[in-house]
């Protein structure tokens, strides 16, 4: 009796390995998927450019502002094709406003262009934009590629985006020295030269 019990216990052992094996092996077999909201294949939604856009923001990767009552937030991700390919020298445009809800159209404050490196990856730190006039948190961002078309949309806040469309919202994340917000843009094959 013992012997069949000990039986039956390694059959099932060896059902719940076999099951985690095939597990194992289906998920390895995956194709690599960006993590990102729209998700390889669809394409980042454009979005209004509002009134407040200026060209010739300077290059640079920290908009934070060491005065401002905006908490501080890191924003990263990945730029990449339909078809799931890392996109380098993606120029992202960003601009938003500060912490009154007031954009800097005389000056450079709170604009910033960044561009994404060899794996397509992205970063830039600011401080969290307010939400202003009615309008929900967010940030604008123009996304070009040397000789492409523009890409232009904006970036909401998960609880604050009514109206929004939902595939433009990042992933937040609060840590103690501040909230970290990640999003994966696709540009759809058209736009890419
Ligand atoms: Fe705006």
């Amino acid at each position: 009796m013992l012997y069949s019990i000990i039986g039956l216990e390694e059959t099932t052992m060896d059902l719940v390995n076999a099951r985690r094996r095939a597990l194992l092996a289906a998920a390895l077999a995956m194709p690599f998927a960006a993590s990102g909201q729209s998700g390889c294949g669809a394409a980042t939604p454009q979005d209004m450019e509002g009134p407040f856009y200026k060209p010739g923001a300077p290059l640079r990767a920290n908009l934070a502002e060491a005065g401002s009552t905006a908490g501080r937030m890191l924003l990263t991700g990945f730029v990449r094709s339909a078809e799931c390919k890392p996109l380098a020298g993606v120029s992202l445009d960003f601009w938003h406003a500060d912490d009154k809800g007031e954009y800097d159209n005389s000056g450079y404050r709170y604009r910033g262009i960044v561009s994404t490196d060899s794996q397509g990856r992205y970063r830039l730190e600011t401080n969290l934009p307010p939400p202003y006039m009615g309008r929900p948190r967010h940030i604008h961002v123009r996304l070009q590629r040397l000789g492409g078309r523009v890409l232009t949309t904006q970036l909401y806040f998960p609880g604050e985006a009514r109206g929004a469309n939902s595939a433009l919202v990042v992933k937040m994340e609060r840590r103690a020295d501040g909230r970290t917000a990640s999003y994966d843009f696709v540009i759809s094959s058209p736009l890419n030269p």
